[in-house]
């Protein structure tokens, strides 16, 4: 059985797709992988549209869900990239996930919405009963030496049930600007992209060990 990995924030903007889709292009180094576009606005698709990705659309909860289950037999990762929302769509997605990455913006409000998605993790937790799924918060859009990225650390670390990644996503255009050259920081050139690369890369090597 493959891993099926969410990418989930009820909160927009704080870096699902970006994430999925580095995901996305690192996990197909190591096998057949495929990512579930489950937001309505399809960014993760556009940003992958004729690359030679595996990558489907899906936003009804239902299917979604039997989806994930069944692509996990075909493929060896299965990313989904889930909407800026807590309703069925992303409730799906947790509960048929292995491994949820919740990417979290520094600030009151932003660390404050993500408690949200970890009570779906530990509920989703409690039903299982053997551990998973698992939760892996990080921080994105950080700058360094900022009171937000430490306040963002401190709220973080109270939640025992979902773990804190020690890689930080740091506030990056090359970031902002992969998507319209339909790249991720693993295809650019440059230092700057390289930079980018070796962060996702620490992020995804603490999520997922094993591989
Ligand atoms: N670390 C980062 N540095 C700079 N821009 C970022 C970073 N992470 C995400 N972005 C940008 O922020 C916006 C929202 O990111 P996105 O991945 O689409 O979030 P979500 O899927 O959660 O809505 C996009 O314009 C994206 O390029
Ligand atoms: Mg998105």
């Amino acid at each position: 059985m493959g891993k099926v990995i969410a990418v989930a924030n009820q909160k927009g903007g704080t870096g699902k797709t970006s994430c999925a889709v580095h995901l996305l292009h690192w996990c197909s180094q190591k096998g057949k992988s495929l990512l579930i576009d489950a937001d309505s606005q399809e960014s993760s698709t556009r940003w992958l549209e004729g690359q030679g990705y595996n990558c489907q659309v899906e936003r009804d909860p239902e299917n979604l869900f039997e989806l994930a289950i069944d692509a996990a037999e075909n493929y060896q990762y299965v990313i989904i990239d889930c909407p800026a929302s807590l309703g069925e769509v992303t409730k799906a997605a947790i509960y048929c996930a292995e491994l949820v990455l919740v990417p979290v913006q520094p600030g009151v409000l932003d660390v404050d919405s993500a408690s949200k998605t970890f009570r779906h993790i530990k509920h989703a937790q409690k039903v299982r009963k053997d551990g998973t799924p698992y939760g892996l918060a990080f921080i994105n859009r950080a700058t360094k030496r900022t009171r937000a990225l430490k306040e963002a650390k401190e709220y973080l670390r109270q939640y025992t049930h979902v773990g804190l990644a020690k890689t930080i996503i740091y506030q990056r255009q090359l970031i902002q600007d992969a998507p319209a050259s339909r790249a991720t920081a693993f295809t650019l050139d440059g230092a700057a992209a390289v930079e980018v690369a070796e962060l996702y890369q620490s992020l995804f090597k603490e999520a997922l060990p094993n591989l």
